[in-house]
């Protein structure tokens, strides 16, 4: 017999953002971080997984290329942990097929470009661990699977929930609490809109896992941000998110935005992931907000941007931009998410 299961997951976009670890093995984070998953109609990774008693060794295609498992640490890790959990299943009740044991094939596809600061790394890994827990039928919550999904890239814990997502940094040395938690589902804020701006499609130079790793160890201003910033900023930006305050919740992100570069900068040697494009974007909407916030800029680890800003604004927001950038493309205005990870 086969077994199969295809879910689909969505990316997030980090408004107070992820940037350390404390521990890289586990991927236990230097602070508490929060976000707001898009919609999946436009940007998703889907993932379909097999297992079969006919299939001999694991195996892995990431957009039809197929991919090593075994260099993979982080693939291991959320296979090795979700096969445990299946056995224990398997234990407790002696009429479930035996998945636990099978080899699997896995194949997983984003409809969006890979490593271009598209946080393609959060819906792939969240899909993974979404994918295994609906084919060997794990009785998790979304939280329970964030602690897998997070073993695979820290901000993938974030997409197994839609709407506004805080992921809390947790203390204890296993990771048991260092998890995801739903702020406010979708439907709490449906005028809140988010658009993609593909400054750069190319694949970045310094990944973020390599990057945040050099700032850990060089940058004495990430060690003001953790202790004096964060912590603060997370209970304001849940506040605005809860009140539903815009111009709030766009001074935090594009401060928060700010200071992740900033700290990228005090890193040695510095990371550069803005470039000249994104600087003239952060211009013109701080121009755009001179008589009332009316826009929210931020930057992951690239040169791309997402803008948020309420729905009646987009239109004017994507003229302004097309009118300083006429060849660059532009996504359409990606509603917030309705769902989150769904097996289709
Ligand atoms: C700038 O989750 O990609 O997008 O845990 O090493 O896989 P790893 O890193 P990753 O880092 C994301 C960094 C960020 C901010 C954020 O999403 O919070």
């Amino acid at each position: 017999a086969i077994f199969e299961a295809t879910c689909t997951a969505p990316v997030n976009i980090a408004v107070v953002k992820y940037w350390g670890k404390r521990d890289t093995s586990l991927i236990l984070p230097t602070n508490s971080s929060l976000s707001v998953t898009l919609s999946q109609d436009q940007l998703h990774s889907k993932t379909s997984i097999r297992a079969s008693a006919d299939f001999t060794t694991d195996r892995l295609w990431l957009n039809g290329i197929e991919e090593s498992i075994e260099k993979n640490k982080r693939l291991v890790a959320c296979l090795r942990e979700t096969r445990a959990l299946r056995a224990t299943l398997e234990a407790e009740n002696t009429t479930l097929p035996k998945l636990a044991g099978l080899k699997i094939h896995i194949c997983s596809e984003n409809n969006f470009p890979t490593a271009a600061g598209l946080a393609s790394s959060a819906s792939g890994y969240a899909c993974l661990v979404y994918t295994l827990s609906k084919l060997f039928e794990l009785p998790l919550d979304a939280s329970d699977l964030s602690v897998v999904a997070r073993q695979g890239s820290g901000s993938a814990c974030r997409s197994l929930f839609g709407g506004f997502v805080a992921w809390e940094m947790g203390e204890k040395a296993d990771g048991s609490d260092s998890r995801a938690v739903q702020i406010a589902p979708e439907t709490h804020w449906p005028d809140l809109q988010a658009m993609i701006c593909v400054v750069s499609d190319e694949k970045k130079g310094t990944s973020s896992t390599e990057g945040m790793q050099l700032t850990v160890k060089t940058s004495a201003l990430l060690q003001h941000r953790i202790k004096d910033v964060v912590p603060k900023r997370m209970d304001d930006m849940i506040a605005a998110i809860h009140a539903k305050d815009f111009p709030k919740f766009a001074e935090l992100t594009m401060q928060d935005s700010n200071q992740f570069h900033a700290v990228c900068l005090d890193t040695y040697p510095p990371i550069f992931y803005m470039n000249d494009i994104s600087r003239a974007i952060i211009r013109i909407i701080t121009e755009y907000n001179k008589d009332g916030v009316k826009a929210a800029y931020t930057f992951d680890a690239g040169p791309n941007a997402v803008i948020y800003a309420p729905k009646e604004n987009m239109a004017e927001i994507y003229s302004i931009l097309s009118h300083y950038f006429p060849g660059a493309a532009f996504d359409d205005s990606l509603s917030l998410v309705k769902e989150n990870s769904e097996k289709v």
